[in-house]
Protein backbone atom coordinates (compact mmCIF):
# COMPACT_ATOMS: atom_id res chain seq x y z
CA UNK A 1 0.00 0.00 0.00
CA UNK A 2 1.40 3.36 -0.87
CA UNK A 3 1.41 6.64 1.50
CA UNK A 4 -1.63 8.32 -0.41
CA UNK A 5 -3.83 4.65 0.11
CA UNK A 6 -2.24 4.58 3.86
CA UNK A 7 -3.46 8.25 4.26
CA UNK A 8 -7.33 7.57 2.43
CA UNK A 9 -7.84 4.70 4.64
CA UNK A 10 -6.92 6.10 7.69
CA UNK A 11 -8.70 9.02 7.50
CA UNK A 12 -11.88 7.09 5.72
CA UNK A 13 -11.74 5.14 9.39
CA UNK A 14 -11.12 8.60 11.33
CA UNK A 15 -14.30 10.00 10.03
CA UNK A 16 -16.71 6.81 10.20
CA UNK A 17 -15.22 6.63 14.00
CA UNK A 18 -17.81 9.48 14.72
CA UNK A 19 -20.52 8.38 12.83
CA UNK A 20 -23.37 7.09 13.71
CA UNK A 21 -27.23 6.69 11.98
CA UNK A 22 -28.32 8.26 15.72
CA UNK A 23 -25.92 11.50 14.57
CA UNK A 24 -27.09 14.60 13.23
CA UNK A 25 -26.74 14.19 9.41
CA UNK A 26 -25.82 17.54 8.74
CA UNK A 27 -22.40 17.78 10.56
CA UNK A 28 -21.48 14.81 9.75
CA UNK A 29 -22.06 15.49 5.84
CA UNK A 30 -20.28 19.03 6.45
CA UNK A 31 -17.28 16.94 8.04
CA UNK A 32 -17.01 14.62 4.90
CA UNK A 33 -16.80 17.56 2.74
CA UNK A 34 -14.00 19.51 4.56
CA UNK A 35 -12.11 16.31 4.61
CA UNK A 36 -12.57 14.13 0.95
CA UNK A 37 -11.63 14.35 -1.51
CA UNK A 38 -8.93 16.46 0.27
CA UNK A 39 -5.83 18.44 -0.68
CA UNK A 40 -2.08 17.42 -1.85
CA UNK A 41 -2.31 15.87 1.80
CA UNK A 42 1.54 17.04 2.27
CA UNK A 43 1.44 16.78 5.84
CA UNK A 44 0.81 13.49 6.68
CA UNK A 45 2.91 12.23 3.75
CA UNK A 46 5.58 13.66 5.31
CA UNK A 47 5.08 11.88 8.65
CA UNK A 48 4.57 8.76 6.92
CA UNK A 49 7.90 9.47 4.91
CA UNK A 50 9.79 10.25 8.18
CA UNK A 51 8.46 7.36 10.11
CA UNK A 52 9.94 5.30 7.64
CA UNK A 53 12.80 7.39 7.64
CA UNK A 54 13.37 6.21 11.24
CA UNK A 55 12.73 2.41 10.74
CA UNK A 56 8.73 2.48 11.07
CA UNK A 57 7.67 -0.41 13.30
CA UNK A 58 4.15 0.55 14.25
CA UNK A 59 2.21 1.60 10.71
CA UNK A 60 -0.96 1.78 12.52
CA UNK A 61 0.68 4.66 14.62
CA UNK A 62 2.26 6.37 12.30
CA UNK A 63 -1.14 6.69 9.90
CA UNK A 64 -2.81 7.68 12.88
CA UNK A 65 -0.98 10.55 13.52
CA UNK A 66 -0.66 11.45 10.32
CA UNK A 67 -4.53 11.67 9.83
CA UNK A 68 -4.78 13.13 13.03
CA UNK A 69 -2.21 15.91 11.16
CA UNK A 70 -4.46 16.35 7.83
CA UNK A 71 -7.87 16.45 10.31
CA UNK A 72 -6.54 19.53 12.12
CA UNK A 73 -5.48 21.08 9.24
CA UNK A 74 -8.89 20.77 7.78
CA UNK A 75 -10.11 22.03 10.49
CA UNK A 76 -8.12 24.78 10.31
CA UNK A 77 -9.24 25.42 6.66
CA UNK A 78 -12.96 25.07 7.91
CA UNK A 79 -12.56 28.07 10.54
CA UNK A 80 -9.75 30.04 8.50
CA UNK A 81 -12.73 30.21 5.56
CA UNK A 82 -15.47 31.47 7.68
CA UNK A 83 -16.79 34.87 7.31
CA UNK A 84 -15.05 35.96 10.31
CA UNK A 85 -11.67 35.22 9.20
CA UNK A 86 -10.96 35.29 5.37
CA UNK A 87 -14.24 34.88 4.00
CA UNK A 88 -13.74 32.56 1.33
CA UNK A 89 -16.27 30.75 -0.76
CA UNK A 90 -14.38 28.31 -2.25
CA UNK A 91 -12.20 25.63 -0.94
CA UNK A 92 -10.26 22.93 -3.39
CA UNK A 93 -12.35 24.29 -5.87
CA UNK A 94 -15.66 23.38 -4.35
CA UNK A 95 -17.81 26.24 -2.09
CA UNK A 96 -16.40 25.82 1.31
CA UNK A 97 -17.80 24.38 4.44
CA UNK A 98 -19.88 27.59 5.84
CA UNK A 99 -21.09 28.49 2.02
CA UNK A 100 -22.38 24.51 1.83
CA UNK A 101 -23.68 24.13 5.08
CA UNK A 102 -23.89 27.33 6.98
CA UNK A 103 -21.71 28.75 9.60
CA UNK A 104 -22.88 27.22 12.59
CA UNK A 105 -22.53 23.84 11.09
CA UNK A 106 -18.72 24.47 9.82
CA UNK A 107 -17.97 26.21 13.49
CA UNK A 108 -19.18 22.97 14.91
CA UNK A 109 -17.82 20.69 11.97
CA UNK A 110 -13.78 22.54 13.15
CA UNK A 111 -14.63 21.47 16.48
CA UNK A 112 -15.68 17.98 15.82
CA UNK A 113 -12.40 17.68 13.61
CA UNK A 114 -10.27 19.21 16.28
CA UNK A 115 -11.38 16.30 18.74
CA UNK A 116 -11.56 13.50 16.03
CA UNK A 117 -7.94 14.08 15.66
CA UNK A 118 -6.74 13.53 19.19
CA UNK A 119 -9.46 10.49 19.43
CA UNK A 120 -7.54 9.06 16.40
CA UNK A 121 -4.33 9.00 17.71
CA UNK A 122 -5.38 7.73 20.81
CA UNK A 123 -7.12 4.56 19.12
CA UNK A 124 -3.60 3.77 16.83
CA UNK A 125 -1.77 3.66 19.68
CA UNK A 126 -2.67 0.91 21.26
CA UNK A 127 0.17 -1.30 20.46
CA UNK A 128 2.88 1.48 21.27
CA UNK A 129 1.31 3.20 24.03
CA UNK A 130 4.33 4.69 25.69
CA UNK A 131 5.05 6.41 22.55
CA UNK A 132 1.52 8.79 22.67
CA UNK A 133 1.82 11.06 25.19
CA UNK A 134 4.98 12.36 23.65
CA UNK A 135 2.71 12.61 20.08
CA UNK A 136 -0.48 13.96 22.24
CA UNK A 137 2.72 17.41 22.86
CA UNK A 138 3.97 17.21 19.84
CA UNK A 139 0.90 17.25 17.67
CA UNK A 140 -0.59 19.87 20.01
CA UNK A 141 2.01 22.15 19.90
CA UNK A 142 1.66 22.55 16.30
CA UNK A 143 -2.35 23.98 16.98
CA UNK A 144 -2.36 25.37 20.03
CA UNK A 145 -0.60 27.86 21.67
CA UNK A 146 1.58 29.31 22.26
CA UNK A 147 3.61 28.64 18.95
CA UNK A 148 1.01 26.86 16.75
CA UNK A 149 -2.13 27.62 14.44
CA UNK A 150 -4.63 29.32 16.75
CA UNK A 151 -1.25 31.86 17.83
CA UNK A 152 -0.69 32.18 14.17
CA UNK A 153 -4.70 32.89 13.43
CA UNK A 154 -4.52 35.49 16.61
CA UNK A 155 -1.51 37.12 15.57
CA UNK A 156 -4.25 38.59 12.89
CA UNK A 157 -6.26 39.91 15.81
CA UNK A 158 -3.07 42.16 16.48
CA UNK A 159 -2.45 45.82 15.81
CA UNK A 160 1.21 44.62 14.99
CA UNK A 161 2.60 41.02 13.97
CA UNK A 162 6.30 39.80 13.14
CA UNK A 163 6.09 38.02 9.41
CA UNK A 164 8.56 35.03 10.16
CA UNK A 165 6.44 34.53 13.65
CA UNK A 166 3.42 34.64 11.95
CA UNK A 167 4.38 31.88 9.00
CA UNK A 168 6.17 29.85 11.29
CA UNK A 169 3.04 29.79 13.80
CA UNK A 170 0.20 29.43 11.16
CA UNK A 171 2.00 26.73 8.79
CA UNK A 172 5.23 25.98 10.26
CA UNK A 173 4.46 24.78 13.78
CA UNK A 174 1.93 21.87 11.98
CA UNK A 175 4.59 21.12 9.29
CA UNK A 176 6.85 20.51 12.28
CA UNK A 177 4.38 18.62 14.08
CA UNK A 178 4.19 16.14 11.01
CA UNK A 179 8.34 15.72 10.36
CA UNK A 180 8.47 15.00 14.49
CA UNK A 181 5.58 13.10 14.61
CA UNK A 182 6.70 10.71 12.16
CA UNK A 183 9.90 10.13 14.32
CA UNK A 184 8.33 9.68 17.20
CA UNK A 185 5.72 6.86 15.70
CA UNK A 186 8.63 5.22 14.83
CA UNK A 187 9.50 5.40 18.43
CA UNK A 188 12.68 7.53 17.45
CA UNK A 189 14.31 11.09 18.65
CA UNK A 190 11.84 13.99 17.46
CA UNK A 191 14.39 16.84 17.20
CA UNK A 192 16.38 16.34 14.54
CA UNK A 193 13.73 16.35 12.32
CA UNK A 194 11.92 19.59 13.44
CA UNK A 195 14.13 21.85 11.43
CA UNK A 196 13.16 20.34 8.10
CA UNK A 197 9.25 20.74 8.91
CA UNK A 198 9.72 24.34 9.79
CA UNK A 199 11.90 24.92 6.80
CA UNK A 200 9.40 23.70 4.27
CA UNK A 201 6.26 25.00 6.53
CA UNK A 202 7.76 28.64 6.01
CA UNK A 203 8.35 27.59 2.14
CA UNK A 204 4.39 26.55 2.41
CA UNK A 205 3.09 29.62 3.54
CA UNK A 206 5.86 32.10 1.60
CA UNK A 207 4.73 29.96 -1.85
CA UNK A 208 0.95 30.34 -0.84
CA UNK A 209 1.41 34.31 -0.23
CA UNK A 210 3.29 34.20 -3.67
CA UNK A 211 0.09 32.07 -5.15
CA UNK A 212 -2.43 34.50 -3.69
CA UNK A 213 -0.79 37.24 -5.88
CA UNK A 214 -0.11 35.22 -9.45
CA UNK A 215 -2.08 31.72 -9.24
CA UNK A 216 -5.49 31.63 -11.46
CA UNK A 217 -8.31 30.87 -8.84
CA UNK A 218 -9.50 28.43 -11.55
CA UNK A 219 -6.44 26.04 -10.81
CA UNK A 220 -5.83 27.00 -7.10
CA UNK A 221 -9.42 26.40 -6.68
CA UNK A 222 -9.45 29.03 -3.93
CA UNK A 223 -9.62 32.84 -4.28
CA UNK A 224 -6.87 35.10 -5.01
CA UNK A 225 -5.49 38.70 -3.76
CA UNK A 226 -6.93 37.99 -0.55
CA UNK A 227 -4.43 39.30 1.34
CA UNK A 228 -4.33 42.82 -0.25
CA UNK A 229 -8.08 42.68 -0.31
CA UNK A 230 -7.89 41.69 4.06
CA UNK A 231 -4.90 43.48 4.62
CA UNK A 232 -3.10 40.68 5.78
CA UNK A 233 1.13 40.40 6.10
CA UNK A 234 1.99 38.64 3.50
CA UNK A 235 6.07 37.99 2.41
CA UNK A 236 4.88 39.16 -1.43
CA UNK A 237 3.61 42.29 0.32
CA UNK A 238 6.33 42.57 2.37
CA UNK A 239 8.99 42.18 0.11
CA UNK A 240 8.13 42.18 -3.73
CA UNK A 241 6.73 38.81 -5.23
CA UNK A 242 10.32 39.03 -7.27
CA UNK A 243 11.89 38.83 -3.40
CA UNK A 244 9.49 36.81 -2.14
CA UNK A 245 10.55 33.57 -4.90
CA UNK A 246 13.92 33.71 -3.92
CA UNK A 247 12.86 33.84 -0.37
CA UNK A 248 11.15 30.84 -1.12
CA UNK A 249 13.41 29.11 -2.93
CA UNK A 250 15.96 29.82 -0.20
CA UNK A 251 13.82 28.43 2.61
CA UNK A 252 13.03 25.22 0.35
CA UNK A 253 16.64 24.91 -0.13
CA UNK A 254 17.08 24.87 4.02
CA UNK A 255 14.02 21.91 4.13
CA UNK A 256 16.19 20.13 1.62
CA UNK A 257 19.37 20.84 3.83
CA UNK A 258 17.94 19.97 6.85
CA UNK A 259 16.57 16.47 6.04
CA UNK A 260 19.02 14.06 8.40
CA UNK A 261 21.07 11.60 6.60
CA UNK A 262 19.37 8.05 5.81
CA UNK A 263 17.83 5.66 4.23
CA UNK A 264 14.80 7.45 3.41
CA UNK A 265 16.75 10.87 2.69
CA UNK A 266 16.57 10.51 -0.91
CA UNK A 267 13.09 9.91 -1.32
CA UNK A 268 12.89 12.91 1.13
CA UNK A 269 14.70 15.66 -1.12
CA UNK A 270 12.67 14.24 -3.75
CA UNK A 271 9.57 15.01 -2.10
CA UNK A 272 10.85 18.42 -0.96
CA UNK A 273 11.75 19.23 -4.55
CA UNK A 274 8.70 18.35 -6.30
CA UNK A 275 6.25 20.22 -3.92
CA UNK A 276 8.93 23.16 -4.77
CA UNK A 277 8.24 22.80 -8.26
CA UNK A 278 4.44 22.39 -7.94
CA UNK A 279 4.06 25.17 -6.00
CA UNK A 280 5.90 27.98 -7.54
CA UNK A 281 7.01 26.69 -11.09
CA UNK A 282 10.03 27.77 -12.10
CA UNK A 283 8.50 29.73 -15.32
CA UNK A 284 6.94 32.49 -12.62
CA UNK A 285 10.62 33.57 -12.48
CA UNK A 286 11.60 33.61 -15.51
CA UNK A 287 8.28 35.80 -16.90
CA UNK A 288 9.17 37.81 -13.44
CA UNK A 289 12.19 38.51 -15.13
CA UNK A 290 11.37 39.24 -18.50
CA UNK A 291 8.45 41.58 -16.69
CA UNK A 292 11.23 43.67 -14.93
CA UNK A 293 13.93 43.67 -17.75
C1 LIG B 1 -3.30 25.61 2.61
O1 LIG B 1 -2.59 24.43 2.84
C2 LIG B 1 -3.10 26.55 3.73
C3 LIG B 1 -1.69 26.81 4.05
C4 LIG B 1 -1.24 26.60 5.23
C5 LIG B 1 -0.75 27.33 3.08
P1 LIG B 1 -2.36 23.38 1.68
O2 LIG B 1 -1.78 24.11 0.49
O3 LIG B 1 -1.59 22.24 2.21
O4 LIG B 1 -3.86 22.96 1.33
P2 LIG B 1 -4.46 21.60 0.77
O5 LIG B 1 -4.61 20.68 1.92
O6 LIG B 1 -3.51 21.07 -0.29
O7 LIG B 1 -5.80 22.02 0.21
C1 LIG C 1 -3.44 29.28 6.14
O1 LIG C 1 -3.75 30.57 6.14
C2 LIG C 1 -3.10 28.80 7.53
C3 LIG C 1 -4.22 28.33 8.34
C4 LIG C 1 -4.09 28.30 9.59
C5 LIG C 1 -5.46 27.86 7.76
P1 LIG C 1 -4.14 31.33 4.78
O2 LIG C 1 -5.38 32.08 5.03
O3 LIG C 1 -2.95 32.11 4.33
O4 LIG C 1 -4.36 30.12 3.77
P2 LIG C 1 -5.33 30.01 2.52
O5 LIG C 1 -4.71 30.87 1.45
O6 LIG C 1 -6.67 30.46 2.94
O7 LIG C 1 -5.29 28.55 2.12
MG1 LIG D 1 -6.03 33.03 6.75
MG1 LIG E 1 -7.29 31.88 4.16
Amino acid sequence: MNAHQRIQRALEAAVARGESPAAPPRLGRAIRHAVFPGGARIRPQLCIAVSMACGEDDASLTDSAAAAIELLHCASLIHDDLPCFDDAATRRGVPTVHVAFGERLAVLAGDALIVAAFETLAAGAARSPCRLAALVGTIASGVGRPFGIAAGQAWECEPRCELAEYHRAKTGALFAAATMAGAQAAGADATPWRALGESLGDAYQAADDIRDVVADPEVLGKPVGRDVALDRPSIARSYGLHEAIRQFDRLVADASAAIPECPGAPYLRALVKSEATRLVPASWCTDMDRIAA
